[in-house]
């Protein structure tokens, strides 16, 4: 028999995203692992914070009840230790790294003392109300932690840093009190400013686990439905009353990757996002009638803080002498929420663009008289209502399908074949689709862009303050050919040409919000957006130099944790209605 312990590191982190469902993990705060735990797991850890000794012979861990606890894992990852182990002594080897996803900086005062900028890695709130910012800390550190937080770039083991450091009392880093008060501060949950990693390789991947800050995961409008129930709310109603503030919503809620990319940037070669869309637009494969008109109709359906319209504009005015051919352009939004509506034509009328507004809903609109050459839906159409089929259970009916969605299978021969027993089909998308159609003239183009798969079934968005769910592209498409267009779906990143190499600023709202106190000293602020490494360089080079700024971190856009959605979750798909 031998005596194992629970590690000190560990850590219990909650999950409550998922209405009427809490999820717990055991977090090792060392490494960043998570194990998920059972019930049986639960209860296990909470009798050794009693019994503090859990006696364990080989044959005990080859066990059924081994097995359903998964005690070897835990083993093997640290969470059950030895019994007279020191709980650190498997780390003195490890490599010690700043978690990537942990927006902490580290700067120097004019007197020379270490502080830090940090939020609380306790928990995480997804859809915050407005100014629910979490609070961003600032406190000064040791000499010695300072030190350790500072040499943690991955590059040398804690054994290292602590030769490095030259800041033994004592020849064993074991025993030096003072090292280890540093190495908990560090380590402590609501910091995780350090972590361990086996091995050199993959320290800048932002989803390795050391580079995770496992925390408790609650969602504003969900986790206490006494603060707000927006359940009876319907998405339509969310549109027309919820939204307050255009640039709460996509700073915060909702980021879309228009809004990520508003600014110049570089994976757009140097263009901004609506820019990019024009360019990528107005090609004969893409917009075959453009050739011949001499007046192009627009109508953009889901216009946002109104951005996409003015880079959108302001591009396709310098090709009118070229691409265009001297056509001149009428541009239309089509809006639902009225705050959103007011902010695109305040945007709009300072850039002098002349654009009419249309408030509908895009599902069921009608325009009498109207007939477009172009429609553009970019990052909206996750927000129309789904509606749910599930296989039927009643005798005799095998292979039929039931539920509210089912009518659109057989009308637009969705491929099923791989559905699960229940799932939802996209039919607002099918409604527009339908309404699109009835607006587009002969030749016309309509191109819409949001996250989803060919091939995978809508799945709930959790992160934002309403419901929606990403977009089957496989039944969108199946859809569209039969109202009758010619389809084609390129991922996002194809369409528009986006270089996903280029090295970006790592994090999400709270990265930047914790460099904004750190360069609010010197009256800077970065924008709610992506920025890429050089862009970053250039505008705070200055700020950078003068309080050696540490713990903010790059990786190409590729890897996706960066301001906003993930781009390699986009896809793009461009119909085009026959003459
Ligand atoms: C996620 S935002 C995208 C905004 C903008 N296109 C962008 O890419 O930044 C969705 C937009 O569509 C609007 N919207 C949502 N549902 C709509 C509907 N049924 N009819 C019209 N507009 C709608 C929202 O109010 C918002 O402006």
């Amino acid at each position: 028999m031998f005596p194992y312990r629970v590690s000190p590191y560990l850590h219990i982190v909650e999950n409550r995203l998922i209405p009427n469902v809490v999820q717990y993990g055991a977090s090792h705060l060392l490494t960043g692992e998570v194990v998920e735990l059972s019930e049986r797991l639960r209860t296990l850890f909470s009798k050794l914070e009693v019994a503090k000794t859990l006696w364990l012979s080989e044959e005990d861990l080859n066990s059924q009840i081994a097995e359903d606890c998964r005690l070897r894992l835990l083993i093997e990852k640290e969470f059950l230790i030895p019994f007279h182990l020191d709980p650190l002594a498997p780390f003195v080897s490890g490599y010690v790294v700043r978690p990537v996803q942990n927006p902490a900086l580290a700067y120097r005062a004019e007197d020379g003392r270490t502080f830090l900028v940090r939020t609380s890695m306790a928990q995480h709130e997804f859809s915050p109300a407005i100014n629910a910012l979490p609070t961003v800390i600032e406190e000064s550190m040791s000499p010695i932690a300072a030190r350790i937080f500072l040499q943690s770039d991955g590059t040398r083991t804690l054994a290292e840093i602590y030769e490095l450091l030259d800041a033994g009392s004592s020849p064993n880093i074991l025993e030096d009190k003072s090292f280890r008060e540093a190495l908990d501060f560090l380590t402590e949950h609501s910091r995780q400013l350090i972590k361990f990693a086996p091995r050199r390789e993959n320290l800048e991947d932002p989803y390795q686990p050391f580079n995770i800050v496992p925390r408790n995961l609650y969602h504003s409008a969900r986790w206490n439905a006494e603060r707000n129930d927006s359940s009876q709310q319907t998405i339509k109603d969310f549109h027309i009353e919820g939204i307050e503030d255009a640039s709460w919503e996509f700073d915060v809620i909702e980021p879309t990757i228009n809004h990520a990319l508003r600014f110049p940037s570089e994976p757009l070669g140097g263009l901004d996002y609506g820019s990019r869309f024009c360019l990528s637009t107005m090609k004969p494969e893409i917009f075959p009638s453009l050739s011949e008109l001499n007046r192009i109709k627009i109508l953009e359906v889901g216009g946002g803080t109104g951005t996409f319209a003015r880079s959108f504009l302001e591009q396709a005015s310098q090709l009118r002498a070229s691409i265009l051919k001297d056509a001149s352009l009428s541009y239309h939004i089509m809006e639902l929420s009225p705050a959103l509506m007011e902010n695109q034509r305040k945007l709009l009328a300072e850039g002098r663009h002349d654009v009419t507004h249309f408030q509908q809903d895009a599902t069921e609109f009608n325009l009498p008289g109207h007939e477009f050459d172009l429609i553009i839906s970019n990052e909206v159409i996750a927000d129309f209502p789904v509606a749910a089929v599930r296989r039927a259970e009643t005798e005799g009916q095998d292979g039929k399908w039931e539920g509210e969605g089912a009518l659109y299978i057989e009308k637009y021969d969705l491929p099923v074949e791989d559905a699960p027993a229940s799932f939802m089909v996209n039919a607002g998308a099918f409604q527009f689709l339908e309404r699109a159609w009835q607006h587009l003239a002969p030749g016309g183009t309509l191109i819409l862009t949001e996250y989803g798969g060919e091939h995978a079934y809508p799945a709930l968005s959790f992160h934002l303050n309403h419901e929606e769910y990403s977009i089957h592209f496989g039944h969108v498409s199946a859809c569209a050919r039969k109202i009758g267009f010619n389809c084609r779906l390129l991922t996002l990143k194809d369409f528009l040409q986006v270089d996903t190499e280029v090295l970006m600023l790592n994090g999400k709202e709270e990265h930047i919000l914790c460099l904004n106190h750190a360069f609010g000293k010197f009256r800077e602020q970065s924008p709610y957006a992506l920025i890429s490494k050089k862009e970053f360089y250039e505008r705070f080079q200055k700020i950078l130099g003068q309080i050696d700024l540490v713990g903010f971190t790059f990786s190409p856009l590729r890897t996706g944790f960066h301001f906003g959605p993930n781009l390699s979750d986009f896809m793009a798909l461009v119909m085009n209605k026959p003459y």
